[in-house]
């Protein structure tokens, strides 16, 4: 199946928040308990000079666990879209009231500046993680040569993304079983989600004409494709 790009940036505000509202939590624990197996398995430490980056972090689903995780390290969640930001700005302002979270902000960018910008004018992250953002990039050059540009010796790098189906049947099928009932803005996004993700082929020369001889790609259950590497 071919490959069928959707808009890069959630900026309709009621797809922001029904995207907002579901419950990815399942997935969003295992991404961060996969983090902290492979920052423990490449000894990263983690200190007051770490700073993790979320590319394309939403709501904030992914960046506030990281943040509650690793109180000692600083974390910025990175996106292009308001309406997203503006959700994920109100979430950190109850962490900070309710736990004293301090460690986590928010910057509205579209990766394209990181991809094309200076190296010297992007902040050095030491680890960059990001779910669900490489199928919604048109040109997934922009996304590596982002995550290059952020990116200094050593960084670690964790991204999950959805792998795209082989038919339109086959999305439907995943549909199905893994989003049966949701507001049909969510089931929408899903579908068109799956219809512009890549396959585990593409992303492997992604990789290679990248240049990111150290990262790899990994099928992960019937949904998913994760990259992992160090720069
Ligand atoms: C499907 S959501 C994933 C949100 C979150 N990472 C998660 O795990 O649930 C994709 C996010 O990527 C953002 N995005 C897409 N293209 C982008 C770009 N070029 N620059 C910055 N953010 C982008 C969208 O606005 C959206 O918030």
């Amino acid at each position: 199946m071919k490959r069928v790009t959707e808009p890069e940036l959630m900026n309709n505000r009621f797809q922001a928040e029904a995207y907002a509202s579901a419950d990815f939590s399942e997935t969003d624990n295992q991404i961060v308990l996969n983090l902290e197996l492979l920052l423990k398995e490449v000894r990263t430490k983690i200190d007051g000079k770490t700073l993790f980056v979320d590319l394309g972090c939403g709501p904030g689903n992914i960046a506030e666990r990281i943040a509650m995780k690793w109180r000692s390290a600083h974390v910025l969640g990175i996106d292009g879209s308001e309406e997203m930001l503006s959700i994920a700005e109100n979430r950190a302002e109850k962490l900070k009231q309710k736990f004293g979270l301090h460690n986590l902000n928010y910057l509205h960018s579209n990766i394209a500046l990181y991809s094309q910008k200076q190296k010297n004018m992007i902040p050095s992250a030491q680890v960059v993680v990001s779910n669900s953002l490489l199928h919604h990039i048109h040109d997934p050059n922009d996304f590596w040569n982002a995550l290059k540009n952020i990116s200094c010796k050593g960084t670690v790098h964790y991204h999950r993304d959805l792998k795209r189906p082989n038919s339109p049947e086959e999305v439907i099928c995943i549909q199905k079983k893994y989003l049966p009932q949701a507001p049909k803005i969510l089931i929408d996004d899903y579908i068109a989600s799956l219809h512009a993700a890549f396959d585990i082929d593409e992303i492997k020369s992604q990789l290679h004409f990248a240049g990111l001889k150290r990262f790899k790609v990994f099928e992960v259950g019937e949904r998913y494709l994760e990259v992992v590497g160090i720069f």
